[in-house]
């Protein structure tokens, strides 16, 4: 039969393919368009989670921009595919309304697993003049592992990548910030000096105990460029109060927004304690102050809220600035990234996610450019 032959040949170019799993795109498009000629279908695509959602990553066939194509997990075949991690084959079903808006007759959907995890889900459908048989799903069921597995050796090599730019990192940055922290420390013995001989200039007093805050943080900084270059952060756990964290950070936002037009609110709804390292996490709050400020060029509004969920305070960071550009967005916790900077390093999201990790909390972020930006930190409550 002409078909096994084929499919041997299918089997020894997508074997070759995986040697280079670097262009992981293109890639995923070559098994898509290898899918959909072997199995005669019209249609083929390839969907991965991302949150609750599932996106087009990959398709052959679609005649339609599936750029910002996406459907809730659980909702829908493919969705609910996705959910249970069984695969599903609809042969005759005329009237099936596939959710990509069309009738399908048939349509098979097969998880994409790493080990026990749904990542996403491969879609196959309608063969053309016939319906799917036992060998089809065989074969769909094998694209799906081979996808499955492009997509983890390309997120390990992505890793990889990263970790050895972090070394590089540590390299650089770690005797640097060492010498700074031990300067740091000699002027901070200065200005306490200072402090002492004005004990009768209360204005001035003012000002010096703004300049020891200040270089306390700084000082932090340094600590945390410390840990980060050894990829461990160390952690000070202490319990907080919630309203003691949002006063705080309420009092050094309005210093940063003095001489601007910005509008900087924050609230709470209920009062709880978290187990946190309060100066890390505290900095995690200016460096998203930080880039809001720097968003919103002198003009605009910051909104910060915090809401106990569960076993969580959710935290959203929001400003209505410049936003970031939709191909920028995978890419903003990466260390060094910056953009639109004349000054930015790239370190302050990195380091402010490692900070967030360690505390076993998570990160996000929501934009549109031109509109708004909002970042949502979840932190785990004190039990
Ligand atoms: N609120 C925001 N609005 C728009 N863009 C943002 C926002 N926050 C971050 N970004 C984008 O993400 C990039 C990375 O931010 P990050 O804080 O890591 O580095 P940076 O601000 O450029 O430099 P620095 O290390 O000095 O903080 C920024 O350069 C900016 O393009
Ligand atoms: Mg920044």
């Amino acid at each position: 039969m002409m078909k096994n032959k084929d499919f041997l040949d299918i089997l020894v170019e997508i074997s070759e393919m995986m040697n280079d799993i670097t262009d992981i795109d293109s890639l995923l498009s070559r098994i898509v368009e290898l899918a959909k000629g072997y199995l005669n279908v019209s249609r083929v695509s390839v969907m991965l989670k991302e949150g609750d959602f599932l996106k087009i990553v990959a398709g052959a066939g679609l005649n339609f921009d599936y750029k910002d194509f996406k459907i809730k997990v659980g909702e829908g075949a493919s969705g609910l595919v996705a959910k249970t991690g069984e695969t599903l084959v609809v042969n005759e079903s005329k009237n099936m309304n596939s959710e990509f808006g069309y009738q399908a007759k048939s349509y098979m959907c097969i998880p994409l697993k790493v080990k026990e995890n749904i990542i996403g889900v491969l879609n196959i459908t309608d063969k053309v003049n016939d319906y799917f048989d036992e060998n089809d799903v065989k074969i769909g069921k094998y694209m799906a592992s081979q996808c499955a597995l492009a997509i983890e050796r390309y997120n390990l090599y992505e890793e990889e990548k990263k970790s050895e730019k972090l070394k590089l990192i540590g390299k650089f940055t770690s005797s640097i910030a060492h010498d700074i922290k031990n300067l740091l420390n000699i002027i901070q013995g200065y200005v306490e000096l200072l402090e002492i001989e004005l004990d009768d200039h209360p204005a001035l007093k003012e000002y010096i105990d703004s300049i020891v805050t200040e270089l306390k943080m700084i000082h932090g900084l340094t600590l945390d460029i410390l840990d980060f270059s050894k990829k461990n952060i160390m952690l000070r756990r202490d319990e907080v109060r919630l309203s003691e964290l949002i006063s705080e950070i309420k009092k050094h936002a309005d210093i940063m927004i003095k001489f601007t037009d910005i509008d900087f609110t924050i609230s709470y709804e209920n009062d709880t304690s978290l187990f946190i390292d309060k100066e890390k996490i505290f900095r995690v709050f200016m460096n998203l102050i930080n880039n809001s400020i720097e968003a919103l060029n002198g003009k605009g509004v910051i909104k910060i809220d915090a809401k106990v969920m569960d076993e969580y305070v959710v935290f959203e960071v929001y400003d209505n600035g410049i936003g970031i550009k939709k191909e920028n967005i995978d890419k903003i916790f990466d260390p060094f990234f910056t953009s639109g900077k004349i000054k930015g390093t790239g370190l302050g999201l990195a380091v402010t996610k490692e900070i967030i990790i360690a505390h076993g909390g998570e990160i996000s972020v929501e934009s549109e450019e031109g509109e708004y930006t909002k970042f949502i930190i979840k932190l785990p409550v004190k039990k």
